[in-house]
């Protein structure tokens, strides 16, 4: 042991900064896990930081220490807006979220695969935030380039800042975040995958990626199998719901050429989706937009929030509807049984513009 601390010892140099700078919210305020009745609001503080560098020279890094500072409120009130300030007298802990109404129209943004080029990360959530406050987002992933590294997670919450303290965040697992527990943290999810109401839609968002959940082959299939039966029952249960949505980061099939039957795993859920009367899939993993209607369903990629955009060299023929590698997201209009979706680009163009109808209720 004595010689592994003396070798790192002399590898790197690690020391605390010699003054703690003061604590200051490093991200958030965010709220998530809302319902009618609840919700929690989540915000990140940073107590301290480590500068770190090679004890033979060369430039240091600084790493921060993250704590998670969090409320769960109930006997909230369907169909309300609640201004919050989890720092009082400080603008930086203010924000407002609203909960989900029992009937009655809301507004949703999708996006996705924020990760990497943080200039246009900050570009796509300025159009975004031209575009309108929507009441949730649905995050389909990588939200960071690796979830693990302390210091990206400040950089992501900086700059969706504006949006998440408005609004209500639900993300999806994608390989960038390497199943990091601090995603669950971070998120207030007991597990990589659950399900939310909101108004006469049900959202089941679940762990597309396997290769990073074990390498024992073994507990990989096991959790797929077990995920697997969560999604079929969760999705027979909310066959009254009008719409279904399916959110995950990587999609059943791609435009891309390259990555063509990358997801077998995901490809195989579509009769699923069609058995339970899916309205769309909504995914990410490929940086650009694509939409595709089979067999009834409605297939959304929108990976397009910040990661270097892939080509759309082979859309499918027959079910593509729309593809275009340009950063984008989407913006959903739910009214009664219809579901109004735009696309946007990051410059503010509509680049796609449909409609997803309720399908006819089950008889009794
Ligand atoms: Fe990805």
């Amino acid at each position: 042991m004595k010689t592994i601390l003396l070798l790192l010892s002399s590898l790197f140099a690690v020391s605390a900064a010699g003054q703690a700078p003061p604590e200051k919210i490093v991200g958030g305020p965010f709220v998530v896990n809302v319902t009618g009745r609840n919700a929690t609001i989540v915000w990140l503080v940073q107590s301290g930081e480590a500068s770190v560098q090679p004890a033979s020279g060369g430039a240091a890094r600084v790493s921060p220490s993250v704590r998670v500072e969090k409320t769960t409120l109930t006997g909230l009130t369907p169909n309300t807006r609640y201004d919050y300030n989890v720092a009082a007298g400080d603008q930086a802990g203010k924000g407002s979220f609203k909960t989900p109404p029992g009937a009655g129209g809301y507004d949703f943004v999708v996006y996705g695969d924020n990760r990497t080029r943080h200039d246009v990360h900050r570009r796509v959530i300025a159009t975004l935030l031209r575009h309108g406050i929507p009441d949730f987002v649905v995050q389909t992933g990588d939200l960071v380039s690796d979830g693990f590294d302390s210091s990206l997670w400040p950089l992501f919450f900086d700059i969706e800042r504006d949006l998440l303290r408005q609004t209500a965040f639900f993300p999806a697992l994608g390989n960038h975040e390497r199943n990091t527990l601090l995603f669950r943290e971070y998120f207030r999810k007991e597990k990589p995958y659950y399900s939310f109401d909101w108004g006469n839609a049900h959202f089941a968002v679940i762990n597309s990626d396997i290769a990073n959940v074990s390498a024992q082959e073994s507990e990989r299939d096991a959790f797929w199998a077990e995920q697997t039966r969560w999604l079929e029952e969760d999705l027979r249960a909310h066959q009254k719901a009008d719409f279904r949505f399916v959110a995950a980061h990587h999609p059943p099939m791609t435009a891309v050429a390259r990555r063509q039957g990358d997801n077998p795993h995901m490809t195989a859920l579509m009769p699923m989706f069609e058995k339970y009367r899916v309205s769309a899939g909504l995914f990410g993993h490929d940086h650009n937009y694509q939409h595709y209607l089979k067999n009834g369903i409605t297939y959304i990629v929108t990976g397009g929030g910040g990661a270097p955009l892939y080509d759309v060299d082979k859309p499918a023929e027959g079910i593509t509807k729309r593809v275009m590698s340009v950063e984008n997201f989407v913006s959903v209009h739910v009214e009664g049984k219809t579901a109004h979706v735009q696309t946007v680009s990051i410059d503010g163009t509509v680049i796609d513009d449909f409609e997803i109808h309720a399908p006819a209720p089950l008889p009794e």
